[in-house]
């Protein structure tokens, strides 16, 4: 099978410069020659600076022009790159482009689709909700279709259902926001969770909850937020006591397990402008723990 990195250079999401230059970072680095299986294309990077960025307008989400026109070129990239065949990775950039990869999968898969979401965030606000207006906060809620869906958005008409994700790694969730999941009863795996039933259990009950029936495709949304900040310094919001590297080798093991099923996966929220060293031999990690 063909693996194909897509770069998405892109920080609009958030206030914070640098997640944009990942990427190129990791291009530079040669990040594919820790991929042994199949063949390993970078696709193209699609920086945020190429498209219109003119509107960082004051609102109830902040950004929310350029981060509409720039999610709706993503998802349109993406759904003409990939062939059926392919292993799609997009590389971020901010969690804002999670909507756009999920909406794009969702659309591939003609909705048969199963999220696995792993950080330390919801990212399930609404602007009602949202204390900062950061999109990168409400990716999951736009999914879900909880956004009054603003005008610029008007393109992507998501469809995920709420049985058709889980979040692992959870333990930093607005108030509101928290309301919110607990009303809707989106499946969400905290930290204390995890300790204790043991990350094993929590990956295989997720993965059931999320495709009873083990027929869907399945695509992982990586936050390292997600992982502890001591893994992973370089990242904008810092949560602490997160997963250990050894926690998402057993997340991995079991959604490889799925085969070709498992079909895509964004790598988000990476900031090496905050910290490179110890970050980077993460990420390298992550890489290594998801391809071998
Ligand atoms: N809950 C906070 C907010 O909505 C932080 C979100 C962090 N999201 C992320 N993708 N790192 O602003
Ligand atoms: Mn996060
Ligand atoms: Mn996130
Ligand atoms: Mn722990």
């Amino acid at each position: 099978d063909n693996i194909k990195i897509l770069g998405s250079a892109v920080s609009i999401g958030q206030p914070r410069q640098g997640v944009e230059k990942t990427p190129s970072v990791l291009q530079a680095e040669k990040i594919e020659n820790l991929i042994p299986i199949g063949r390993v294309t970078w696709v193209e990077t699609i920086d945020q600076h190429a498209y219109t960025y003119e509107n960082p307008r004051a609102g109830p989400i902040r950004n929310v022009q350029d981060i509409a026109k720039y999610n709706k070129i993503l998802y349109d990239k993406i759904l003409s790159h990939l062939s059926t065949e392919d292993f799609l990775l997009t590389i971020g950039g901010d969690h804002s482009i999670g909507s756009a990869t999920v909406s794009a999968m969702l659309k591939a898969t003609d909705g048969n689709l199963g999220v696995i979401w792993i950080d330390a965030h919801g990212d399930c606000n609404t602007p009602e909700t949202s204390p900062s207006g950061n999109y990168h906060g409400m990716p999951v809620a736009h999914l879900l279709g909880l956004l009054q869906c603003p005008i610029e958005f008007q393109w992507d008409q998501p469809i995920l259902p709420v049985t058709s994700i889980a979040m692992i790694g959870i333990r930093d969730l607005d108030p509101e926001e928290k309301v919110l999941m607990d009303k809707i009863g989106i499946r969400y795996y905290t930290m204390e969770i995890i300790h204790e039933m043991g990350i094993e259990t929590v990956i295989t009950e997720a993965l059931k909850y999320i495709d009873p029936n083990g027929t869907k495709k399945i695509h992982v949304s990586f936050d390292v937020d997600g992982l502890d900040p001591e893994l992973v310094p370089g990242t904008g919001t810092i949560a602490p006591n997160g997963l250990t590297l050894h926690d998402y080798a057993v997340i991995a093991q079991k959604v490889k397990l799925t085969g070709d099923r498992f079909a895509s996966m964004d790598l988000v929220e990476i900031n090496f402008d905050i910290e490179k060293n110890v970050t980077l031999d993460s990420v390298k990690e992550i890489i290594r723990i998801t391809f071998q």
